[in-house]
């Protein structure tokens, strides 16, 4: 039965799949910097946790998620940030995707009065889809320097029609640096203009400065909690992505109402899940030592870049590398067909946005060995020269 509604388009990651399959052929198989799924282990407290869940854990889970959870989560604010949020206004959610999937419907059915979501121009891609499910117009934002949001570019019809800002720093695929003052300043322009802030803050743990030391990263809470939403994950902070597990804490009433309505839905994070999540948030010491991971392989892949005929143009945060190509004549499409043709997939730039065209991303997410591998088969100076004239079989 065919309809003229909505028509879900490709899936971003499976425009990759030819590439993929490509990137297998090659000589030492496939190594995927494509999708930001971390490989490294999950925590044996978290493992531990999940297979110590008693029989508590098999009734019905809270859809805000139990107290246990919520002071867990809390905690970790409170340690991380400085910041003093009440476990009453945390509310769990099944990974955050489906969170920034759903927040805008949930929003507009608040508010009908308002019916845009502005988000980074360059960005993860479910901010625009979540708009399109709200029914709500998806309007991206220019970025400026150091890829942070340039609010300036919102024209006034469209500050006039936003519901909701999308903030997220480090970001996704940029790399951009989380920072007090730009998150203070996106918050400040918002609420000047009653549009309510989400700040996804998924890749705080991994927060570096231009000389690569780690540097604590904001959170949007710290510019006061009134119309603003801080969204939060373990799958990058704990390697927990198939765990599914984040929150989101802030203004009592926002949270309050998603809650409620997560409890009418029926949104709940699995018991024995709760549980795992729990003893993640009150540990930092696993955080180190995958920061520590993240930090060797940023520094071995910016060493290799030239090599592949890469350049870096991204920040210097999160566990990507955002990078185009030497030659300006190949845009991102080009390189990752290049590169794949070596073995290496990547994600090409216009997965997240127009304005990522010229732009590969390069997910950390392989262990030093598998990058090695990977630079030195997509090397540009071993490689063999092809001899000019004569004709190639
Ligand atoms: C910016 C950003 N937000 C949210 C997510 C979703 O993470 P999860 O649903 O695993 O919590 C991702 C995952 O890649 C992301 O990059």
């Amino acid at each position: 039965m065919s309809s003229d509604g909505f028509k879900p388009p490709v899936y971003p990651y499976a425009r990759l799949d030819t590439l993929r399959q490509r990137a297998g052929e090659a000589p030492g198989g496939i190594v995927d910097l494509s999708i930001g799924t971390p490989n490294d282990p999950v925590p044996d407290i978290v493992v531990d946790a999940l297979a110590k869940a008693g029989p508590g854990a098999a009734g019905y889970p809270r859809a805000v998620g139990g107290p246990a959870l919520r002071e867990a989560a809390a905690g970790w604010m409170e340690r991380s940030f400085g910041v003093t949020v009440d476990p009453a206004q945390v509310v769990n959610v099944i990974g955050t995707k489906e969170l920034v999937a759903s927040l805008p419907h949930l929003l507009r059915l608040r508010d009908p009065s308002r019916d845009t979501v502005l988000y980074p121009a360059v960005s993860y891609p479910t901010y625009a889809m979540g708009a399109q499910l709200g029914g709500c117009r998806a309007v991206p934002v220019p970025l400026g320097e150091g890829w942070h949001l340039d609010l300036s570019a919102v024209s006034e019809e469209d500050v006039a029609r936003a519901l909701l800002l999308w903030v997220n720093e480090p970001g996704n695929p940029t790399g951009s640096q989380s920072a007090a003052a730009p998150l203070g300043e996106a918050v400040a322009w918002a609420r000047a203009r009653g549009i309510i802030v989400a700040s996804d803050e998924c890749y705080v743990e991994f927060n570096w400065d231009d000389a690569g030391e780690f540097v604590p990263g904001a959170t949007a809470l710290s510019a006061g909690i009134d119309g603003v939403l801080a969204v939060h994950s373990l799958s990058k902070r704990s390697n927990m992505a198939g765990y599914r597990c984040g929150f989101l804490a802030g203004d009592g009433d926002l949270v309050a109402y998603v809650g409620s309505v997560r409890t009418h839905a029926g949104m709940m994070v699995p018991g024995p899940i709760q549980a795992a999540a729990t003893a993640a948030w009150n540990d930092d010491e696993h955080v180190e030592v995958q920061r520590a991971r993240y930090a060797e392989r940023r520094r071995y892949a910016r060493s290799r870049l030239a090599d592949a005929g890469l350049v870096d143009s991204g920040g210097p945060s999160s566990f990507y590398l955002w990078v185009r190509s030497a030659d300006p004549a190949e845009d991102g499409w080009a390189v990752t067909a290049r590169l794949a043709e070596t073995g290496t997939l990547v994600a090409a730039g216009d997965l997240y946005g127009d304005g990522g065209a010229g732009h590969v991303r390069i997910a950390l997410v392989e262990p030093l060995d598998r990058l090695e591998l990977a630079f030195d088969r997509m090397s540009v100076t071993d490689r063999p020269t092809v001899p000019t004239g004569g004709s190639q079989s």
